[in-house]
């Protein structure tokens, strides 16, 4: 036995267990030596909603929720936010070390290679409905592409898993694109791959008549350091969906079709919608000191605020923060962002959002920014699938690289009825 080892009794029988602690974990399957009588099932741990059980061995991002810390393979986010670009992010993720110029310029190449989707995709978009939201179209589309690209499913081929994620991070802002124009009936913009990837993103939204369309560099730089936090967040939900539909080894294009569906919900990617409805809600300075009251007689939360694992400022909202200035300079300012700025100083000094260590999260700057450069709320989700489209495919690539991963497939508590005989129609 090593050292580091936990002694369970179980006072059922009074017999006591030892079993190992491991990178401060202890393994579920050793509870089922424990049991009660002999032909017992053993002892299962219940954790619903995974807040207390690690479901893998990751290298990919670290947090510190108590310090606020958040790393990309060890680099911390401010400095990938402020020295890197989107790309050279993605490839950090995926392959773990930040590209040399020749690997940079590959990659880069490999990337806007593939950044056009096949006409009868555009076709397939058509068909959606003129007000079909975009994160719908999005989820459907990328759904969609498993269609068009049967050698994905060989996922054990380290080559075609490395062709499939070129495809999705390059395919990724252009279907985003074309749910915009979509929704707004306007005719869609090819890609245009002598921009970054962020300026191409932002040519396929905006570019009207002009030959060529030319981002501002303030608001492409604004995306691209956008996109670098939202690249990944270790195991949340749409992770988690991520690395369990590709656990029974489907194609990536399913699978990134369902982590976007779990990114779709208003717990997870839809927050900082409701953070700029609270704010509309609000309406002006003055009636912050009133709101904030309410929030603490339990009227409502204050979103945007607090975190299930950072308990210090989210990391990535200081960045935002900073980026919304310079935004905020090109765009003219969020009449919002002074009530969001009113909020944040009255909240950070107050004993309930001390003490239960509530601080502003990601979302409660992103919202103003992207409203203030033009994207409808319910584009929101969409700007969050694009960066975090690299994190999935890192996460999957690590899941079928560890040997340890299996088809994930929790266990219940079973509280319903016993054995019964059946009742034929006539007789119920
Ligand atoms: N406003 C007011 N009170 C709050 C808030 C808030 N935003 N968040 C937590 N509390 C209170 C809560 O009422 C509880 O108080 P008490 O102990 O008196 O009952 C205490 O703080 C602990 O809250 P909890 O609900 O047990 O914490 P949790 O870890 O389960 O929830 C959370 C985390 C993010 C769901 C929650 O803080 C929340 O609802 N925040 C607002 C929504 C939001 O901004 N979500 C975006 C999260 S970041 C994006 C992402 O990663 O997907």
């Amino acid at each position: 036995m090593p050292s580091e080892t936990l002694t369970v009794t179980d006072n059922r029988t009074g017999r006591s267990y030892e079993v190992p602690i491991e990178d401060g974990t202890v393994r579920a399957m050793d509870f089922r030596q424990i049991k009660s009588t002999e032909g017992d099932f053993g002892l299962m741990v219940y954790d619903p909603a995974f807040t207390n059980t690690a479901s893998c061995r990751s290298a990919i991002t670290y947090i510190d929720g108590d310090r606020g810390v958040l790393e990309y393979r060890g680099y911390p986010i401010e400095e990938l936010a402020e020295r890197s670009t989107i790309l050279e992010t993605e490839y950090l993720l995926i392959y773990g070390e930040l590209p040399t110029a020749a690997e940079l310029r590959e990659w880069t190449h490999d990337i806007t290679y593939h950044t056009y989707i096949h006409e009868n995709v555009k076709k397939f978009m058509e068909g959606f409905q003129y007000d079909a939201h975009p994160m719908g179209m999005l989820v459907g589309t990328v759904a969609a592409l498993s269609t068009f690209y049967p050698d994905a499913r060989d996922v054990d081929d380290p080559r075609s898993r490395e062709i499939q994620t070129h495809r999705l991070i390059a395919k990724m802002p252009t279907i985003a694109a074309f749910t915009y124009r979509h929704s707004r009936g306007m005719p869609y913009v090819y890609p245009d791959n002598d921009l970054s990837y962020a300026g191409n993103f932002l040519s396929m939204l905006w570019k009207m008549s002009e030959p060529r369309y030319k981002p501002n560099p303030v608001l492409e730089r604004a995306m691209e350091v956008l996109f670098i936090l939202h690249a990944d967040h270790e195991q949340n939900c749409s992770t988690n969906a991520m690395r369990s539909v590709a656990s029974s080894r489907p194609d990536p294009f399913s699978a990134t079709a369902a982590a976007a569906a779990a990114l779709y919900g208003p717990l997870h990617g839809g927050a900082n919608e409701q953070v700029l409805r609270m704010l509309t809600h609000i309406g002006s300075t003055s009636s912050v000191h009133a709101f904030i009251d309410k929030v603490k007689q339990g009227e409502g939360r204050l979103m945007g605020f607090g975190h299930r694992v950072y308990k210090n400022y989210d990391p990535r909202a200081k960045i935002i923060k900073q980026t919304a200035d310079a935004v905020f300079e090109v765009t003219g300012s969020n009449p919002l962002l002074d009530i969001a700025l009113e909020l944040e100083q009255i909240a950070l000094k107050d004993e309930y959002f001390i003490s239960r260590k509530l601080y502003p999260n990601v979302d409660f700057y992103s919202g103003i920014i992207y409203q203030a450069m033009g994207f409808p709320t319910e584009f929101f989700p969409v700007l969050f699938a694009i960066p975090r489209t690299a994190g999935w495919l890192a996460q999957w690539v690590e899941m079928l690289e560890d040997q340890e991963q299996k088809i994930a497939r929790p266990r219940q508590v079973y509280l319903g009825r016993d054995i019964r005989e059946y009742v034929p129609l006539e007789s119920r």
